[in-house]
């Protein structure tokens, strides 16, 4: 049960009347009561005997006391217990998980009620006041460093309680403890819901927010973590073409389960029955399932009870979430209706997505047709635009951009030069020098860009990417002579691609120049006309090439 016990205990106490009643009871009982932590630590500010402060103060005396407290708070929470320390005083009644009367090191004797939540401990309720004058004292002031005869004086100051009322008392010190413990169950499990609440709606924020997939998978698996109170969660989702379930997001697993356990046909071992059934599957205990394909790497990640949920759209089977637990843990009704509505808003996410990228597939169609009709006005530059995609998507993965923003600099990449449209075709296609009248209107590109793209559907970024792509990073480029991060980063890295393309491509007016002087060429116009960061990137782009294929394009 995952539970900050002292911090619960310690802020129930402050925000009740808990206090309150524990120092009117003490008053009419003649005792010293207070409430303590599992630990012994007083939680409460009600006052200790004197004797036992002078006690206290020492540092032999506070570790004595806390042991003792410890020890017999756990002697009481666990059953069939029997404490009777100093013994003279046996225990009022059967200490199961019940108070009882304890002498104490020091030879005081204490009412001791343990305060449970379920089966944690949580604390109690202590009360010393009766001396039991059997004369430990000085062992005691030898052990402490302590002067005799002020123990002494102040033993006898203790109150004292006739015999025949501790009964009584210790009964209703287990009601207060029994209040108590009510009361943090209720504290918890609102708490606890409070948990779910909050993890259901960053989950439903998350779906409907422009986030990538794996953004969204990663929400709902930390999610479904938090709700169910586990660490240990996967999210796998479905290869038709294979039909396996692969292991696509997780959380608290290690490196060798993922992998040993990366994909699962279906049909196999639960998840696979999961996904095959399309029904829930709890394994109350991995140790004696018979399910299970392989138990012993399950146990090795120290999981013993797990509860899957198949993803389901339209009755089509997307995946499977699975929680886990480390101990064994009966899964309510409750909990399992949580986990498939998690499941629910997982399969509407992954379909909705899946429309997203159709729709986005389309759009990119479109615009390569797009990008082609430009380029046949010349047939210097066919194929320009798509093979400067590569270098832009290169570049742009290298960087470790987003998804959509990959595919932004894919779109923009590919509209690049759609001002050129505006561009006489004798312009283009010249094999001379421009004049300067020529020139200003190749130089009209990104503007014409801009206007095209700007009245059309297409985001800033896309917009600015293209009608940027010929600013430089010393602000000497153009249409506006836009200088560092004023410049958008797709157009930064548009630039980059866009001129070790031209580079590397023969034109009416020059060859093509050798990677290797095209290369030496980003690396000396780097901080000038390019941003450092993108041509580090594409230069790492274009060694692993090498690396791999032995050229570098
Ligand atoms: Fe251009």
């Amino acid at each position: 049960m995952p539970l900050s016990k002292q911090f619960m205990l310690s802020k129930l106490i402050a925000s009740s009347q808990i206090c309150h009643t524990i120092k009117t009871f003490s008053k009419s009982s003649g005792l010293n009561m207070r409430l303590i932590n599992e630990e012994g630590r007083s939680i409460d500010r009600n006052k200790l005997p004197v004797f036992c402060e002078i006690v206290n103060h020492t540092k032999a005396g506070s570790r004595m006391c806390l042991e003792f407290y410890t020890d017999s708070l756990k002697k009481l929470s666990s059953s069939s217990c029997q404490i009777n320390q100093g013994g003279e005083t046996p225990p009022l009644r059967s200490l199961t998980k019940k108070g009882s009367l304890i002498t104490c090191p020091a030879g005081n004797q204490c009412l001791i009620v343990p305060i449970m939540l379920k089966s944690t401990l949580l604390g109690g309720i202590v009360s010393e006041g009766m001396y039991s004058g059997d004369g430990l004292f000085t062992d005691l002031a030898a052990k402490c460093e302590i002067d005799l005869a002020l123990l002494t004086a102040n033993a006898f100051r203790i109150n004292r309680l006739p015999k025949g009322k501790l009964n009584t008392i210790l009964k209703d010190m287990e009601g207060i403890s029994k209040l108590i413990s009510e009361l943090c169950t209720n504290k918890f499990l609102l708490e606890q819901k409070n948990t779910e609440i909050a993890a259901i709606n960053h989950i439903g924020k998350t779906l409907i927010s422009p986030v990538d997939l794996k953004n969204i998978l990663h929400v709902i698996v930390d999610g479904a973590a938090k709700t169910l109170h586990t660490k240990k969660c996967s999210l796998r989702l479905f290869n038709y073409e294979k039909t396996e379930l692969i292991m696509s997001v997780s959380c608290g697993l290690s490196k060798r389960y993922l992998s040993e356990r990366h994909e699962i046909k279906i049909g196999k071992s639960i998840i696979g029955r999961v996904a095959e059934t399309k029904m829930p599957i709890i394994v109350e205990d991995v140790r004696t399932s018979s399910l299970l394909e392989n138990p012993q790497q399950v146990i090795n990640e120290g999981i013993l009870s797990f509860l899957s949920v198949p993803l389901l759209m339209k009755n089509t089977m997307l995946g499977v979430l699975t929680v886990y637990s480390e101990t064994i843990h009966k899964y309510t009704a409750d909990e399992i209706q949580l986990l498939t509505s998690l499941a629910v808003q997982s399969a509407v996410a992954i379909e909705n997505k899946r429309l997203v990228s159709e729709i986005k597939t389309h759009l990119i169609n479109i615009t390569r047709s797009l990008a082609e009709t430009i380029e046949a006005k010349d047939i210097h530059t066919r194929g320009h635009s798509e093979r400067t995609v590569w270098y832009a998507v290169s570049i742009a993965q290298e960087m470790g951009l987003s998804e959509s923003e990959i595919e932004t600099i894919e779109i923009a990449t590919l509209l690049h030069d759609i001002g050129k449209i505006g561009v006489p075709e004798e312009i283009l296609l010249k094999p001379g020098g421009l004049t300067q009248e020529e020139f200003e209107k190749v130089r009209n590109h990104p503007f014409t860009s801009f206007n095209i793209l700007s009245s059309g559907e297409f985001s800033k970024e896309i917009v600015t990417g293209v009608s940027q792509h010929h600013e430089r990073i010393d602000g000497k480029g153009y249409p506006h002579g836009l200088s560092g991060d004023e410049i958008s980063l797709e157009a930064r890295i548009i630039e980059v691609a866009d001129s070790f393309e031209a580079m590397v491509s023969n034109r009416p007016y020059r060859k093509a120049l050798d990677v290797e002087t095209a290369i030496m060429e980003l690396k000396r116009c780097a901080g000038r006309q390019f941003d450092p960061v993108v041509v580090d990137a594409f230069l790492k782009v274009l060694e692993k090439r090498k690396e791999r294929l032995g050229k570098y394009i």
